[in-house]
């Protein structure tokens, strides 16, 4: 049924290496997940979207002085780039992590965002995209690990995006376009899209 406040998503995207695909898979999986919403017989709840590129977020490395697990509101961080930083994850009721994989793990750049904060994520809902060689999925047992470690409620059903060709494989190493479009039923990962849906359906049952 659905309930007039809100249900905010962060779609966080995990890369921001200097060329790279990742806002093209996020933005793949934001357009599969706003398409079910559409098509739902009953939208459960309005669902509201904040796509957060890590790259324009622009963290340093971890420079607080205090433990963010014993930091329970932004007040409480010494940067103001943290404070900014916990409002905008605070804001948020669930999150979409898309990560590629590096060296069998996510990038450093999404453990250091993680690390900023505590409270901010713990409790709420997450699903896991990942997108690599084979799929990514080293990297996202390893995210798993970390947000279940931060109190983030993991959905048991994930999702890795293989390179199905080595052309398509070039194309990522090089940032290039990848012709994703979720309205396609003949395009690149077009027969993922119902493990997307499957995995955010998990996502919105109100236990998790
Ligand atoms: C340092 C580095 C390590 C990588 N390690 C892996 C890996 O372990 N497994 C894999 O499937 N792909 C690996 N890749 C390939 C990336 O998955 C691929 O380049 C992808 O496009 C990166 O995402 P991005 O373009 O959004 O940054 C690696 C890439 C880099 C730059």
């Amino acid at each position: 049924m659905a309930t007039d406040k809100a249900f905010k998503v962060g779609i966080i995207i995990g890369s921001r290496r200097v060329v790279r695909v990742g806002p093209q898979i996020a933005s793949f999986v934001h357009d599969i997940i706003k398409n079910a919403e559409e098509k739902a017989a009953s939208p459960r709840r309005t669902v509201t979207f904040d796509v957060v590129d890590l790259k324009a977020v622009d963290l340093p490395f971890f420079d607080e002085p205090g433990i963010p697990q014993r930091i329970q509101s932004a007040d409480g961080y010494a940067h103001e780039h943290t404070r900014a930083w916990s409002r905008r994850v605070a804001a948020l009721d669930a999150f979409v992590f898309v990560t590629p994989q590096r060296n069998w793990s996510f990038p450093a750049e999404l453990k250091n965002a993680l690390d900023f904060l505590f409270h901010e994520w713990a409790g709420k809902p997450a699903m896991i995209v990942s997108y690599g060689g084979h799929g990514g999925h080293q990297c996202a047992e390893q995210l798993r690990a970390v947000l279940r470690a931060m109190r983030v409620r993991v959905t048991e059903k994930s999702v890795g995006f293989a390179f199905p060709d080595p052309d398509f494989r070039t194309k990522c190493f090089n940032g290039q376009e990848l012709g994703l479009d979720a309205s396609n039923d003949a395009g690149p990962w077009a027969a993922q899209r119902s493990e997307v849906v499957s995995a955010w359906d998990e996502l919105l049952i109100p236990e998790y």
